[in-house]
């Protein structure tokens, strides 16, 4: 029987430094009222000069394995899904495999923008259904803080650090009832982060930093999420009265808030961390996962519907039962 990979463990890492509103609107031209009314965030966290994307993504994957109860060496795959890796290589995932001791296995990482913990996961899935994998990290790790330009008011404002963990284990019992991800490479220009480089002729310098065109892209994702609800439940046959959770990315309070119409949900049945997280890219789907499972909301047995949307553009859900 084709096997269904099962979560048995969730994980997640903020680090200590808060910036609210309030010290923002010191940096730039803006206000709390602005940025609670338009975003729904009230506070982000930072991360120090000492961490990075494998340092946090490690307190959140141990974690996850603690409460998995296995020993990380029965781990044979690792994904990490990040846009801000320490390095350019080796990845992300290979500091991490050293950094929890283990020397066998598959690591790698993935690149999907805020949809990189939905890819990470849908690829996990495949591996476990198809045989290849048995016990699987899952991890979305994200330092944003050192890719957003602190001057522009239109993007500081909206992203945080931390990194969420899941694992997942091979099972009779569901599972990961489906994945579903897309891509479109055509919007490039309303939502990127160019490299960081000097040019070794003029000496000119391009800074790394996120470029939006908020707007636009607030329109697409509420469009594209919409989508991906009908075709998550197609898909499963189901109804959304069978979804007992929502578990989105944490972009927006009015995009999250327009995804839980489309699915006639009241939002007590939606995960939200973004007040005192912001938008955390890839990490923000399994952070909110793994407060959820912790505090008891999310049980045994229910229904719940991940969702991202991110640069790229690249979309994504994923249907599990708990
Ligand atoms: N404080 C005060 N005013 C501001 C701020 C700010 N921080 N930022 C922008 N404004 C101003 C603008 O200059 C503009 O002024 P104008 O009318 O005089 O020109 C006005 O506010 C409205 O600007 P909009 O950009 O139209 O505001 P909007 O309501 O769209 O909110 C926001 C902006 C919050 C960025 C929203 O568009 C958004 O959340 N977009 C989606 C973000 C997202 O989902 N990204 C995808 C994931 S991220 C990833 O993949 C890396």
């Amino acid at each position: 029987m084709t096997p269904f990979a099962r979560v048995i463990g969730t994980g997640g890492y903020l680090p200590e430094t808060v910036r609210t509103n309030d010290d923002l609107a010191k940096m730039v031209e803006t206000s709390d009222s602005w940025i609670v009314e338009r975003t729904g965030i009230r506070s982000r966290r930072i991360a120090s000069p000492e961490e990075s994307a494998a340092s946090m993504a490690e307190i959140a994957a141990r974690e996850a394995i603690e409460m998995s109860g296995k020993d990380g060496n029965e781990i044979d795959l690792i994904i990490v899904a990040t846009g801000t890796p320490d390095r350019v290589y080796p990845s992300t995932a290979c500091l991490l495999q050293s950094r929890l001791g283990i020397r066998e296995g598959v690591a790698f990482d993935i690149q999907a923008a805020c949809s990189g913990a939905i890819y990470a996961l849908s690829i996990a899935d495949k591996y476990i259904r198809s045989g290849a994998a048995k016990n699987v990290l899952v991890v979305g790790s994200e330092i944003c803080s050192r890719i957003v330009d602190w001057s522009d008011r239109s993007t500081c404002i909206l992203f945080g650090d931390g990194a969420g963990a899941l694992l997942l284990e091979a099972s009779d019992q569901p599972g990961v009832l489906s994945t579903h991800i897309h891509s479109d490479g055509s919007y490039e220009e309303l939502l990127y982060c160019p490299n960081s480089q000097v040019n070794a002729e003029t000496g000119n310098e391009t800074k790394g930093y996120i470029q939006m065109r908020g707007n636009e892209v607030f329109k697409m994702a509420v469009k594209t999420l919409e989508r991906i609800v009908d075709e998550t439940l197609e898909s499963n046959g189901l109804d959304k009265t069978d979804v007992d959770w929502l578990v989105p990315h944490q972009a927006n309070t009015r995009i999250i808030a327009a995804t839980a119409r489309k699915l006639k949900m009241s939002m007590d049945q939606v995960v939200l961390t973004l007040e005192e997280q912001g938008n955390t890219s890839s990490a923000s789907v399994l952070l909110a996962l793994n407060e959820a499972v912790r505090d008891g909301r999310i049980k045994k047995g229910q229904i719940i519907l991940l969702e991202a949307f991110g640069a790229g553009f690249t979309w994504g859900s994923a249907l599990i039962k708990y």
